[in-house]
């Protein structure tokens, strides 16, 4: 984020001496800083400081982050992958959000999972990229080296690259943790049109830096409840030889990851709830562009939120069909009717691959039907890369096989 946050306790000065409280006629022990940055020097940063050195290593093993397969999508079709059928609920007691997630759909450039969690993940840091996780359901506590997070159904959560973290999900809500997990190979921001020279989101932008939250922190060890001489186990995935150019290891520290007395900078996690993006509405149907929220590398990030829609005396308010050529286009179905979807099996957990080479749009009968209508209540998270999609683990295992077809319908 380009907007600067200070937490904790820092010294008035960067690169100066930084010391833990003084012992009777002693100087305390230096706290160790950390510049953690992105592109080199040249972007955005955060200093933080440790308790303990932030290289110390006890020991490392591989690990092996899931099935990262992929098939690519041939013959081309557009598909429904169906979400929902991806868990059983006896297993989500014991299943975390980080070694439980499965891939649906990935490339070179970013990875969409899914996962229904009941159990605290182990410490996790993902070395290759942001995430940007979307809660769809459920509620949990997600403890970062930056402090913590309570988040909740319609929240994103945009986690930097190498942020040490952990998710514990909440057990007391009426719906488990479900978390549509899009991890980039690359950083996620909000879309540079958005944004001044300086990074301040301007006014035509759908929300501003008073609806992002940031962490709640610092957070220490004893904060909650541990050790600050607990040792632990981070699982770090990172480029590697495995499928997708990814692996995976894991370090043992010999004390607590959270040893951070205090940080400041701009480079942080941060969450948005998706109730507060203001949707941008007109007299006739607006093009996706105005539901992004977020971009990375070669890939954009949008949500459908509920919204008054086109206004024209002819409007018609469903999409018109379009090949967007240079995109594969991933709609994630979170609440509400999709309008434009209505008789294609499309229902809440769906998934939608709309594939560059082929156009798409509404479902006979649909366009008609949507005349008059004056608001929709939909909400859905798409994904649109500028690269194709291949098809991962969990995409192969909950496809319809029947979507393709679904143009066709009623046809004689
Ligand atoms: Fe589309």
């Amino acid at each position: 984020m380009a907007y600067y946050q200070a937490m904790g306790s820092i010294p008035p000065k960067r690169h100066t001496q930084h010391r833990r409280p003084a012992g009777r006629g002693k100087q305390g022990e230096l706290y160790y800083e950390e510049l953690m940055g992105e592109e080199g020097f040249s972007s955005d940063s955060s200093l933080l400081y440790h308790r303990n050195i932030p290289s110390t290593i006890a020991g490392a093993r591989e690990w092996t982050p899931g099935d990262l397969s992929t098939v690519p999508n041939h013959p081309l079709q557009p598909r429904h992958l169906k979400l929902h059928d991806l868990f059983a609920a006896k297993d989500v007691k014991t299943t975390d959000v980080v070694t439980g997630r499965r891939l649906v759909l990935g490339n070179g450039d970013v990875r969409i999972s899914y996962v229904v969690a009941g159990a605290p993940s182990p410490w996790y840091r993902n070395g290759v990229g942001d995430e940007c996780v979307y809660v769809e359901r459920g509620r949990a506590r997600v403890e970062t080296v930056f402090g913590a997070f309570d988040v909740a159904e319609g929240d994103y959560l945009v986690i930097p690259r190498a942020t040490t973290h952990r998710w514990i999900p909440r057990r007391s809500t009426k719906d488990p943790l479900r978390a549509y997990a899009i991890e980039a190979n690359s950083h996620i921001s909000p879309p540079k049109r958005y944004l001044s020279k300086y990074g301040q989101l301007l006014e035509h932008a759908p929300y501003c830096e008073r609806d992002l939250r940031p962490p709640q922190g610092p957070l220490l060890a004893e904060d909650v409840g541990e050790k600050a001489s607990d040792e632990a186990e981070v699982y770090i995935k990172h480029r590697g030889n495995g499928p997708g150019g990814i692996g995976g290891t894991v370090h043992e520290l010999p004390f607590h990851p959270l040893d951070v007395v205090g940080w400041d900078g701009c480079l942080y996690p941060y969450a948005f709830n998706v109730a507060d993006f203001e949707p941008i509405t007109g007299r006739v149907h607006q093009p996706p562009p105005v539901h992004q929220v977020f971009e990375g590398w070669n890939f954009v990030i949008c949500n459908f939120v509920p919204r008054k829609v086109d206004y024209h005396p002819l409007a018609i308010p469903v999409p018109y069909y379009h090949s967007n050529v240079d995109s594969d286009e991933i709609m994630f179905y979170v609440d509400g009717d999709y309008e434009a979807r209505k008789g294609s099996g499309i229902g809440k957990g769906s998934v939608t691959v709309h594939p560059g080479g082929h156009a798409h749009g509404p479902q006979p009968g649909a366009s008609e039907a949507s005349i008059g209508a004056e608001a929709f209540d939909e909400l859905a998270v798409m994904v649109d890369t500028f690269r194709p999609l291949d098809l991962g683990e969990a995409g192969r295992a909950v496809d319809d096989g029947q979507y393709a077809g679904s143009w066709n319908r009623g046809r004689s």
